[in-house]
């Protein structure tokens, strides 16, 4: 509004033109931070009262206004004026119109340098339990889908050449493993974002009697910053942040190369809901992973800004400067997308089917089983590089005479090794091989089922 004047308007001869005013706002995307800002005023003012600074009915003024303010903004009917440049300026300069000098009192031992780190750790706190509610839907919707698929053998690749083979389960939950990861992230920062920055002031502190102690309680941190200078320009947490998002992205992005190239005609190993795929303008018989594609192509959009994030804080120099304000952007940013980014994920791991048919077909091409022969002939005392030769040799072999390893005559098993015996065959076929991994954490059926009882408990509590 026009007749609202800004807090330093004072010091300038000139109020910034509009090229500038539009230039410098923040305030087209920190008002998200309004809920916040206005938290954090609440818990300062009541500080203020109780340290004599302040008194009872101005306090009692300013909380209603700021309430007041909230529910403005929260009924669309707000106006939010860019003249005001921040979240922070633009409610202080509504709570003055509302309470007069009680309002004027509310920036006493504050500044817009603490105010706006605290609103971005107290956002940030929200935040970080939203991502772990998103992630924790995501595990779970891998679990239910890998109980059903605890039977089923399906390749497992290095170099996407035909590896050993696991169940479908154990694949499955490998996601679940990463994600658990992303949490521990998410919840490692979540304890060096839950520290009080309010009372830092511009860059010093204040010389007025304020405590810091008292705001961090009244908003839930867990103690307060140690060093004024350090605590207004600190913005480690949003690059960690903005690294613990791209790598959550990473990992949907693994996840949604996997099920593309495993949903093509050439591998045929999965089937995503139609509700998940689009087709194509011109060519009628299209499924296209649509929804894949853009999570994987979202990544980059994630890691773009934990970059952007890490040049913008590379070269300022110490305490609050104005780059600072653009970090918001991008840890917005970040966030939205990987929220968004994981609820797409769910439903789409929800809803695909593996074609457990398919995969049999062909599970017995590509030598799976060749790792377990080796393994045979080292239970029957071969030392295993002597072994893995051998089995090269018989690969090699089967691979002449288009044969599978299972199909190789006893006799001439023993012409390539005299440690060969009939109960060979036991460790022949992906089928058996399967069956047999007897190591904590490898991908058969038992360790699988024993995932899935452990997730089921954990992801409930
Ligand atoms: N809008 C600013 C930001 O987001 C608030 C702090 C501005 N402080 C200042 N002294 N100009 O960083």
């Amino acid at each position: 509004m026009a007749d609202k004047q800004k807090s330093w308007q004072h010091r300038l001869e000139n109020t910034p033109d509009e090229l500038a005013m539009n230039f410098v706002e923040s305030l087209s995307y920190d008002r998200r931070l309004y809920k916040y800002d206005i938290q954090g005023s609440i818990a300062h003012c009541e500080m203020l009262e109780k340290q004599g600074l302040m008194s009872r009915s101005e306090r009692e003024a300013v909380v209603k206004g700021l309430l007041e303010i909230q529910a403005e903004i929260e009924a669309g009917s707000f106006v939010f004026d860019v003249s005001q440049e921040d979240i922070h300026m633009a409610v202080e300069a509504a709570l003055i119109e509302k309470t007069g000098d009680a309002g004027r009192k509310l920036h006493t031992g504050r500044s817009r340098n603490d105010q706006i780190a605290t609103d971005m750790r107290l956002w940030m706190r929200d935040q970080i339990s939203a991502l772990l509610d998103k992630l924790a839907g995501l595990q779970t919707a891998f679990v239910e889908l890998a109980e059903k698929y605890t039977e089923d053998v399906m390749p497992s690749y290095t170099h996407l050449q035909r590896a050993q083979p696991i169940v479908i389960a154990a694949y499955l939950l490998s996601f679940t493993e990463q994600f658990e990861r992303d949490k521990g992230r998410l919840k490692d920062l979540a304890v060096r974002v839950n520290i009080s920055p309010l009372g830092s002031g511009a860059a010093a502190g204040s010389t007025l009697p304020i405590d810091r102690e008292i705001t961090a309680e009244k908003l839930g941190f867990a103690g307060i910053t140690q060093n004024s200078i350090d605590a207004v320009s600190d913005r480690d947490f949003c690059a960690e942040f903005a690294f613990a998002c791209s790598m959550i992205m990473t990992h949907l992005s693994k996840l949604a190369e996997d099920f593309i190239i495993f949903s093509s005609t050439e591998f045929s190993f999965v089937k995503i809901s139609d509700k998940y795929c689009t087709s194509s303008s011109m060519m009628p018989q299209k499924r296209n992973p649509d929804m894949l594609e853009l999570i994987r192509g979202k990544a980059g959009n994630v890691f773009g800004s934990l970059s952007s994030l890490m040049m913008m804080l590379k070269a300022q120099p110490s305490t609050y400067n104005r780059d600072l304000q653009e970090e918001k952007i991008h840890i917005f940013n970040a966030a939205d997308y990987a929220e968004n980014c994981l609820e797409m994920a769910a439903a789409i791991v929800s809803n695909t089917q593996f074609r457990t048919d398919k995969i049999a077909s062909g599970i017995d091409e590509g030598f799976l089983d060749a790792t377990s022969l080796a393994e045979y002939l080292v239970k029957k005392g071969v030392p295993f590089r002597q072994a893995h030769g051998t089995v090269g040799t018989a690969v090699a072999l089967c691979e002449k005479r288009g044969l599978k390893l299972a199909e190789l005559e006893l006799d001439e098993f023993k012409k390539l090794s005299d440690a060969v015996e009939e109960d060979v065959y036991e460790s022949l076929t992906a089928a058996n091989v399967a069956k047999a991994y007897t190591s904590p954490g490898a991908a058969g059926k038992a360790q699988s089922e024993e995932r899935i009882r452990y997730w089921k408990e954990k992801l409930q509590g």
